[in-house]
């Protein structure tokens, strides 16, 4: 019998997911490693135990879930992406293809499919990077962490990692040991939503993704003077926020002067003491930078730390640069994005090639093994919002293409 996904049941799921975080505005705050992720991973757990699934866990909090294995173990077949959101998110960035993995593993073992290379559905902690930078997870299975890096990074609101995941019931065993040993991967494709608008205005309902960008981030602090605001004179002042915002202000300059394509935001920034009445004596800010070429987001790095450090003299104050780690744009496999292409001719989709610009966890499982992504349409283009919006029936046309896409990956010795 050939496996066929339950739409229903798939449909079921994805709107189940989308209670768990909702918020009063309408958005979903399913952040890594809060009280809503834990509830989303104990229905995903749920779902696991429906199935009958084996669901394993790393020292990160990445989740694993497929039939028990026995036997010697071939290089398997992953699926996957994440169940965390941004804070006020949308229901489809990470959900589609989480879930889409989790059902094509369903329809694969309820049909019995005697496959030379398992296929298994995977979560990746923390994509969104709440916790000091990016794709948190999967960089941990691609590269590992060192114990000093792990102890560094903290979250958002200054929460300490290594203190989360103590308390973290959704992970298991060392967080320095989650590096995938070499030959694990025969291949990894993961179905996402575009959040950009190109599948939508050309009409075409799958994206073959061509490659990922390259993305960055920092956390910039800005220390000056608290002072009182009424007698200190506007000369002579420290004001950290004065020098943090000459730097924001510079952002788009920066960009443009590195490449059309380099992107630059600062999406979270903290005053302190935070009072009306009292000079800012110190800013924390974050910044997030991509741009497609591996040499130009080095140098879009070096030229916002240079930038940061300049600024802030120019306005008596200092800056101390906090760098995460740089994540490498990377292309997708001819051999994959060629077993998604033919799944979708055959199934009479229409699809068009496409880069990704937002990040995600293929770039990191492409140090891994052979890895491809299928883009299915965002309504407007809109992403990382409350109004995200893909209709069931694009989901469901992305999910027959990952499953065909996974059916001939697991029987072919190379992608
Ligand atoms: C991941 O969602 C990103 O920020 O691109
Ligand atoms: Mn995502
Ligand atoms: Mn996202």
């Amino acid at each position: 019998m050939r496996p066929r996904l339950d739409r229903v049941r798939l449909r079921a799921d994805l709107e189940e997911l989308a209670q768990i975080g909702r918020t009063a505005t309408g958005g979903i705050s399913r952040t890594a490693y809060s009280a809503a992720d834990a509830e989303a991973r104990s229905w995903y757990a749920a779902r696991c135990r429906d199935a009958g699934f084996e669901l394993t866990l790393d020292g990160l909090g990445n989740m694993f879930a497929g039939p028990a294995r026995t036997g010697p173990q071939q290089a398997e077949v992953w699926t996957g992406s994440h169940l965390d959101t941004v804070p006020e998110g949308g229901a489809f960035d990470g959900a589609v293809g989480a879930l889409a993995a989790l059902e094509c593993v369903r329809a694969i073992t309820e049909a019995g499919a005697e496959l030379p290379h398992a296929v298994r559905a995977a979560v990746f902690a923390d994509e969104e990077g709440y916790f000091g930078g990016r794709l948190l997870g999967s960089f941990g299975l691609a590269h590992g962490y060192q114990r000093a890096e792990l102890d560094s990074i903290t979250g958002v609101r200054g929460e300490r990692l290594a203190e989360v995941l103590a308390g973290w019931r959704w992970a298991s065993g060392d967080a320095t040991g989650t590096r995938m040993p070499p030959g694990r991967i025969h291949a990894f494709v993961e179905l996402h939503i575009e959040q950009g608008p190109r599948l939508e205005q050309e009409r075409t309902d799958i994206g073959v993704v061509t490659a990922i960008t390259g993305l960055c981030g920092a956390r910039v602090e800005f220390a000056g003077q608290p002072g009182h605001a009424g007698t200190t004179p506007m000369t002579g002042r420290h004001d950290a926020l004065v020098g943090a915002a000459a730097f924001v202000s510079a952002l788009p300059d920066l960009a443009a002067a590195v490449s059309a394509d380099a992107v630059i935001t600062c999406g979270t920034l903290q005053v302190w003491p935070g009072a009306a009445n009292v000079i800012p004596g110190r800013v924390s800010l974050t910044l997030d930078f991509r741009d497609p070429d591996r040499e130009r987001l080095a140098t879009l790095r070096d030229r916002l730390e240079a930038a940061a450090m300049a600024t802030a003299a120019a306005h008596g104050v200092t800056a101390a640069w906090h760098g995460h780690p740089l994540i490498d744009p990377v292309p997708m496999h001819d051999g994959v994005r060629r077993a998604i292409i033919e799944s979708a001719d055959a199934l009479g989709l229409s699809r068009m090639d496409l880069p990704s610009r937002a990040g995600h966890d293929a770039q990191n499982m492409a140090h891994l093994g052979p890895t491809g992504m299928i883009f299915v349409p965002s309504r407007g283009g809109r992403s990382h919002a409350a109004d995200e919006y893909t209709s069931f029936d694009a989901i469901a046309a992305g999910a027959d293409v990952l499953l065909a896409t996974l059916l001939e990956l697991a029987q072919g010795d190379h992608p």
